[in-house]
């Protein structure tokens, strides 16, 4: 489907996000022809910047992803700059009058997105001056899209929502989540409810446990300001884990519209169990990393980094359980596990069935292993359905084997980037994989609780696992309780298929 005219409008334009994924993922869409030709993306930032200058900073950043020269110059033709205050009225009549010029040479019909790439704290009065200043008043339409973090906690995303919602209507704001952009994460849905053979166990009575990883090997890097007031709770759970697990608990929608697919989404975090007080011990693993070696690197602790308290109380690292209670899920963990600095990077969700009712084969070479479906999130996309078969032998052994699918359809190159997807999606005014604030509210409210208590305590076994380990020791025991055990983070092990 080719995108309508559109202005895109991009604050924070000489930023990292926009470098790195917004203009090489829009460049990449007009390269499939997804884009109309209508189209311009005029870059707003703080710098004094000319639109040459911004024309060479665009270039730059697409010189990794074609090497078609041509290509490049028709793309930069539709590019402008402005540079701005985001706090002066005058700022804004500039941008408006640059916007109104772009939208009639390049014929948009008014249509417009405003891309907020930027910090959090500029999204209110970017919004209001957006339509006490007349931006948003055109015939075409207008949609605001909001990166994280969306707030800090319940409270103040709340008020974020409000100030902005004076502006916008709920239908008219995007809010990125990036993971839902991610091909697997997409295919969650289509594995479950495409195939008559796992909707039918995907509940307590089949499933014992379902576990989702999202490991990373870098640490906090230069983010040390921004990760010292967030850490792994809000800057991964909130959003991303907490996503993963809706998406795979979620009921069928009775068809696959935005709305009906939220409102799915947000009966499971309803479903959360709420855990708060001295009981976050029982459910939550905070981590922090100590110096280590990751990929055979040395590498400092977190305290040791840029912009980070020596003292501080900072998880890296979260493990938890969270427990849904409702009808379908009653009884069954869902793991979460995520932190910086540890052994892979790597995202992936295994679901754990429960033994068969009576093992026939068990005094045999070895006993059986439970069936897993492992949905590969990143770096490698696809699925792996684990079954037990007869060994190649005279008797009845029995040994473990994969079914396994790659969704990457040619070697080394992976599927559309996450941000070309939901750009493209905003584009077309499709919602569906973009977080509701309904969804946001709830987890928050889930997140705030764990928060408020691991604030009110100290840790005082921080640094509590090596750089390079998949986390402190908790983590297993949190599992051992119940009487599981974290899978290995396993390769796909076919690169293609069919
Ligand atoms: C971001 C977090 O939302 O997700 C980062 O702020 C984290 O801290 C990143 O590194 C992980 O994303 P991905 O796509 O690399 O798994």
């Amino acid at each position: 489907e080719n995108t309508p005219s559109t202005l895109i409008m991009i604050f924070g334009a000489t930023g990292d996000l926009a470098k790195r994924k917004l203009f090489p993922s829009l460049y990449q869409l007009y390269l499939k022809g997804k884009m109309s030709n209508n189209f311009a993306l005029l870059g707003v930032g703080r710098r004094e910047w000319s639109h040459d200058r911004f024309k060479d900073h665009v270039r730059d950043s697409l010189q990794a992803s074609s090497h078609s020269k041509e290509h490049i110059e028709s793309f930069i033709e539709h590019c402008a700059y402005q540079s701005h205050d985001v706090s002066d009225s005058d700022s804004y009549i500039q941008l408006k009058n640059l916007a109104n010029e772009l939208d009639q040479q390049f014929e948009l019909c008014g249509n417009r997105i405003f891309y907020l790439a930027m910090a959090p704290e500029f999204f209110g009065t970017i919004t209001d001056h957006l339509k006490q200043d007349g931006l948003t008043d055109t015939k075409g339409f207008c949609r605001l899209v909001i990166e994280k973090p969306f707030g800090h906690d319940l409270a103040s995303a709340s008020a974020l929502n409000e100030q902005i919602r004076k502006s916008f209507s709920e239908e008219q704001i995007y809010r990125i989540d990036h993971y839902l952009g991610k091909e697997m994460v997409q295919n969650i849905e289509v594995i479950r409810f495409a195939n008559a053979i796992f909707e039918p166990q995907w509940n307590s009575r089949f499933i014992s446990n379902i576990q989702i990883t999202s490991s990373e090997t870098l640490g906090v890097e230069e983010r040390g300001r921004y990760y010292e007031t967030s850490g792994a709770l809000r800057d991964m759970v909130q959003n991303h884990m907490l996503q993963m697990v809706a998406l795979l608990a979620m009921e069928p929608p009775i068809r696959l519209s935005t709305d009906e697919i939220r409102s799915e989404k947000v009966r499971v975090f309803r479903a959360m169990r709420p855990i708060e007080g001295t009981e976050v011990d029982d459910y939550f693993v905070r981590g922090q990393y100590a110096e280590g070696t990751v990929n055979g690197t040395d590498v400092d602790s977190y305290r040791n980094g840029e912009n980070v308290d020596p003292t501080s109380n900072t998880e890296t690292f979260v493990a938890g359980k969270v427990m849904i209670d409702n009808f379908r899920w009653a009884g069954v963990p869902f793991f979460i596990r995520t932190g910086k600095r540890m052994t892979v990077k790597s995202t992936k969700i295994v679901v754990q069935f429960k033994d068969i009712p009576m093992n026939l084969y068990y005094n045999k070479e070895h006993s059986l292993d439970p069936n897993l479906l492992v949905i590969h999130i990143q770096p490698d996309e696809g699925v792996t359905l684990h079954l037990n078969a007869k060994k190649t032998s005279q008797g009845i052994d029995t040994k473990p084997v994969k079914l396994s699918y790659s969704a990457s359809s040619i070697d080394g190159i992976n599927t559309p980037e996450a941000y070309e997807k939901l750009l493209y999606d905003c584009i077309l005014g499709d919602a569906t994989n973009f977080t509701h604030w309904d969804e946001v509210k709830h987890s928050w409210s889930f997140v705030d609780k764990i928060s408020t208590h691991w604030e009110s305590t100290t840790e005082e076994s921080f640094p509590n696992y090596a750089s390079g380990s998949m986390g402190p020791a908790k983590s297993d025991e949190l599992l051992a309780q119940e009487g599981f055990e974290w899978w290995p983070i396993g390769e796909l092990d076919v690169k293609k298929t069919i």
